[in-house]
């Protein structure tokens, strides 16, 4: 079920075939649009020098801040020019197949409500804050775009495997909650901590969560947690070896992992590449 209460499958009234809806602009009050630069600004404030090079260049290309919520015609027009990406609104989380497919003919499904006032800091469902600001900046960058849409056609492949499980923590891991390696130390690209005032501090500074090398058989081998923050964050050397190993077909690797088992969330195995053994204080104390 979404969180509007439709169960998939069941279209809300009024979006198309693919789910999509008019992102109906016009219809944000002003109100809304001061929340979209109240979150903008906590972002701006605390992502130099935390986030990645090619995520605040994508901000920068995407003129996201001036009036409030963008408008998607027109910040699809930028998109289009830069990568081919556009951004689709939809009601809310949409099935898993129609997800795939947007992403595979690269097209982004994002939120079309935004967060009430009084949900700043967390909130269950992805809103537009979180899908536009969290999620496009990255698509402005042509090696992100094509591992995106290089996820998208896995997506299916995956689900006729029975294998979304492990192919999901790949997406957790990586496109939401992933840090990069770069000369000047560790960045964020993931949109889940970018679009977190708190999370993009905590995952770069904090010494409670495992920092680990990116790899791809062990994050498909991964839980992760939707309700906190992460107790592990992988780091990839850089994009382009992120898209490279995730060009082969997973066949191989999904037989592999039916038999052997996930790891633990914050275990850390002999194999790991430890950049940060974390101490789980954070984790710990909340689940005292
Ligand atoms: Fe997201």
């Amino acid at each position: 079920m979404s969180a509007d209460g439709y169960a998939f499958g069941e279209r809300p009234p009024g979006a198309a075939a693919d789910w999509t809806i008019d992102q109906d602009w016009k219809s944000y009050t002003q109100e809304e649009h001061r929340t979209w630069v109240t979150l903008y600004e906590r972002q701006a404030a605390v992502l130099p020098g935390r986030a990645c090079d090619e995520f605040l260049h994508g901000l920068q290309a995407l003129d996201l801040h001036g009036a409030g919520i963008p408008d998607f015609r027109r910040m699809n027009q930028t998109l289009r020019s830069l990568t081919g990406w556009t951004v689709v609104a939809v009601p809310g989380l949409v099935p898993d197949d129609v997800f795939f497919d947007h992403l595979a003919n690269r097209r982004f499904p994002s939120g079309q409500f935004i967060r009430r006032p009084d949900q700043l800091d967390y909130l269950q469902e992805p809103d537009i804050f979180h899908d536009v600001f969290g999620h496009v900046p990255m698509l402005t960058d042509p090696v992100f775009a094509d591992y995106m849409q290089q996820y998208g056609l896995g997506g299916a492949r995956a689900l006729q495997l029975g294998r979304l499980h492990n192919l999901a923590r790949l997406y957790w891991y990586t496109v939401e909650f992933g840090l990069l390696q770069t000369a000047q130390g560790l960045r964020i690209y993931g949109a889940g901590i970018v679009s977190s005032k708190a999370e993009s501090v905590f995952s770069l500074e904090d010494p409670s969560p495992n920092r680990l090398g990116f790899d791809l058989e062990r994050v498909m081998r991964t839980p992760y947690r939707i309700d906190d923050f992460q107790q592990v964050y992988f780091v990839i050397p850089s994009l382009q070896h992120l898209l490279d190993v995730t060009q082969e077909d997973f066949g191989a690797l999904y037989e592999r992992m039916a038999t052997a088992g996930d790891i633990g969330i914050d275990d850390i195995t002999p194999a790991d590449e430890v950049l940060t053994r974390g101490t789980q204080a954070y984790a710990r104390a909340k689940a005292a």
